[in-house]
């Protein structure tokens, strides 16, 4: 897609007030961030500001608070200590959405989701928001897929508006997959159930030459071509959707490749057809690895959400990891998107080999449906009015 928007690149910075939504939902423990991913992912827009002389201010929800109830384990202090280690620089806290002070050159707000009106994108908050600024940056892609204040209603009333690097960075890395990719495109999905991943699901069905199924929702297909998938995690209500889509990847060249063996409890390997009544099916199995890793070795373009198994369990690692493994040795361009299959790829110390690794979740598999997200549409509108 190309973008009818403005960047940070396109706007002086200099005495300027940039206010810049990012994703800061990361994992908190004891009060210390333990997941930096989209906290480094955020750093070249925030320094990119800084170095032109901008005042710098942040702000980002955590989880899912109630609005109008503090809690502390949904604070964003943490992240401002992990930003000032990070930035060697700094960082002013404010629990309430208050002026930057003019002797202060960067400062995060307290969890926007605590604010009543955020999740509602209420025109009150939204205009308390854009005034605090003379140029608005969204640099949140994990949270372009949500129409919130602090995502779109700031957007329509700051006097300028702009996408931040990280955006960029991760609607080229998607277009490339989505608009251009060099062929085979290779996707692999897993995770746990498809219910939330159809329209996804579609969508990558039409632009992939193959698909690779693993997880729990490979459950699901396989029960729609009638295997008995025994006590494993599966979504009875959603074989109709699976069968409908194995129809759609044969009108559209596309090879769906489902296990054919499988482990299960205890970390016993055994062919689909095996698989009893009592049995949970946990992993992908050994002959199933081994031609998927066949198949991501000729792809030239790969795409990945999702992990194959239980992963966390060491018995139920092993499809995950060979899959990460042969993308890493893979020649082909990689995107790598959602916090599980990061996750795996991290515990399995693969995550430097992918060519690109998506910050978004929701948003991630929301673009890949194709759609334009409401907080991308209202840089486009902005800069077109
Ligand atoms: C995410 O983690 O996917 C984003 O931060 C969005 O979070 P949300 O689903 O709570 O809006």
């Amino acid at each position: 897609m190309t973008l009818n928007i403005l960047t940070l690149n396109d706007v002086p910075l200099y005495g300027k007030r940039v206010l810049i939504r990012e994703d800061f939902n990361v994992a908190i423990e004891d009060g210390k961030v333990i997941n930096d991913m989209r906290i480094r992912a955020a750093l070249p827009g925030i320094q990119q500001a800084l170095a032109a002389g901008a005042q710098v201010l942040l702000m980002s929800h955590l989880g899912r608070p109630e609005a109008g109830i503090y809690q502390e384990k949904f604070s964003l202090k943490p992240v401002a200590a992990r930003l000032e280690e990070l930035l060697q620089h700094s960082v002013s806290f404010f629990s309430k959405l208050q002026p930057i002070p003019k002797t202060c050159s960067l400062a995060l707000y307290e969890n926007v989701r605590f604010l009543v009106g955020e999740t509602e994108n209420s025109p009150a908050l939204a205009q308390e928001m854009a005034n605090l600024c003379d140029i608005f940056v969204m640099d949140a892609f994990g949270s372009a897929h949500r129409a919130h204040a602090s995502t779109v209603g700031v957007a329509e009333f700051a006097p300028i508006a702009v996408a931040g690097p990280l955006l960029m960075q991760e609607v080229t890395a998607l277009d490339r997959i989505m608009r251009h990719p060099q062929h085979p495109l290779l996707t692999i999905v897993g995770g746990a159930k498809i219910s939330g991943k159809i329209q996804t699901l579609h969508s990558l069905i039409t632009i992939s030459d193959t698909l690779l199924i693993g997880g729990g929702m490979a459950n699901t297909f396989l029960a729609a071509q009638g295997f008995n998938v025994g006590a494993s995690l599966y979504e009875p209500d959603q074989v109709p959707r699976a069968i409908e889509l194995l129809k759609l990847a044969q009108q559209h060249s596309c090879d769906i490749i489902l296990p054919q063996d499988v482990v299960i409890n205890e970390g016993i390997n055994k062919p689909v057809a095996a698989v009893t009544s009592t049995e949970q099916i946990l992993d992908i199995g050994i002959k199933t690895s081994a031609a998927f890793a066949a198949l991501i070795q000729h792809a030239k373009t790969i795409l990945w959400n999702g992990p194959l198994g239980v992963f966390a369990d060491p018995r139920y690692a092993a499809g995950t990891k060979k899959i990460a493994q042969a993308v890493a040795e893979s020649s082909a361009y990689s995107v790598v998107g959602g916090g599980e299959t990061i996750t795996a790829l991290e515990q399995f110390n693969y995550a430097d080999a992918m060519s690109y690794i998506s910050t978004g979740g929701g948003a991630f598999l929301e673009y890949l449906e194709g759609n334009s997200l409401p907080a991308i549409k209202v840089l486009t509108k902005k800069n077109e009015s």
